[in-house]
């Protein structure tokens, strides 16, 4: 018998479609294994101040379908702090939370690992991020959904471009990584993607242009991860435009719509099944670990291992956009 009792959810860090599908799953997935469950508003912020709400089977329905976070996000300073975590850690006792479960990226689990390190709390994180950049998981919960959102911005975009002979530079989400412009830049046909993982030097991206935008095509669509070594889609489109001032550039950044919008049909999938596993795992007395998938399974990784390793981009995929972007 397990002796977790009560447990606690809350999302943290930026939003990602297929959270509430997650916050779902666990909340029902408690309560059909008898346990209470308490929702912790606004991530760690809650968790410090107590913001909580004992939650039914009834107060997720109707969100499976829903896009951002019925709890509430935050990227919590205090809870980097010994006292932020001290707080919390009193306002879980008062409250009688035996246990957490945490939804979210890297920050979220890197939080969680110090609180399981200070306090004998079993916490179990579920990858819930769009940015997909988690080690010791295929598929993060909204990388998937946020995908689809860049692929259908982007197509829309050439539309555009072809009709005015245009060169567009579209920059995607991801601070530090580049899987979601990889994925986005291959489905859309760009014919350069531009990843902080791989350095392009504007020599090469000005031949991979002269091939195609002004080889033979009639528009041109380079996708720039934000947090490309170049800078960022404004920086490079200038410097391509000072050498080029006969292409007719034009750029556009996706912003925060990427993280927007109702769970694709794989994130809630994703999401309900990784919500099923946390709290599975936490009646096994697993501790400070993440659920994930790797090739279609569950798998458990220690917070330790997911937050020391960084995930690599496929390098195949790269070569598939180098011979297919000509
Ligand atoms: O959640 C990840 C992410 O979307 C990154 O890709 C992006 O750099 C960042 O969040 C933006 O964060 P904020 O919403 O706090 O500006």
């Amino acid at each position: 018998m397990s002796r977790i009792k009560k447990i606690g959810v809350l999302t943290s860090g930026g939003d990602a479609p297929g959270m509430n599908a997650a916050i779902r799953a666990v909340v029902r997935t408690a309560i059909f294994n008898k346990l209470e469950v308490v929702g912790i508003n606004r991530g760690y912020e809650g968790l410090i101040k107590g913001d909580f709400e004992h939650m039914k089977s009834y107060d997720v329905s109707n969100i499976i379908q829903k896009g951002g976070t019925i709890l509430g996000s935050a990227r919590s300073q205090d809870f980097r702090s010994v006292e932020g975590r001290k707080k919390a850690h009193e306002q879980m006792l008062a409250a009688k939370m035996d246990a957490l479960v945490v939804i979210g990226g890297d920050g979220t689990f890197s939080g969680a690992r110090i609180f399981t390190q200070e306090y004998d709390i079993p916490v179990v994180g579920i990858p819930g991020t769009i940015d997909n950049d988690l080690y010791g998981t295929d598929y993060t919960i909204g990388f998937d959904t946020a995908l689809n959102t860049v692929i259908d911005a982007v197509d829309k975009i050439r539309d555009t471009a072809s009709a005015h002979n245009r060169l567009f530079f579209i920059e995607v989400m991801g601070r530090d990584a580049g899987f979601l412009a990889l994925r986005s830049g291959i489905a859309t046909g760009a014919e350069a993607i531009l990843i902080p993982e791989r350095q392009t030097h504007t020599k090469d991206l000005e031949k991979y242009l002269a091939l195609g935008y002004k080889g033979h095509k009639n528009s041109g669509i380079v996708i720039v991860a934000e947090g490309d070594k170049s800078g960022g889609a404004y920086t490079i489109a200038g410097e391509i435009e000072k050498k080029h001032p006969e292409y007719d550039i034009r750029v556009s950044v996706l912003g925060h719509m990427q993280r927007g919008g109702a769970p694709s049909a794989f994130d809630r999938v994703t999401a309900s099944t990784l919500g099923v596993a946390a709290v599975d795992a936490l009646l096994d007395d697993q501790k400070s670990i993440m659920v994930g998938m790797v090739n279609g399974e569950v798998s458990h990784v220690p917070f330790n291992k997911t937050i020391k390793n960084k995930k690599k981009v496929k390098d195949s995929l790269i070569t598939i956009n180098d011979v297919l972007s000509i």
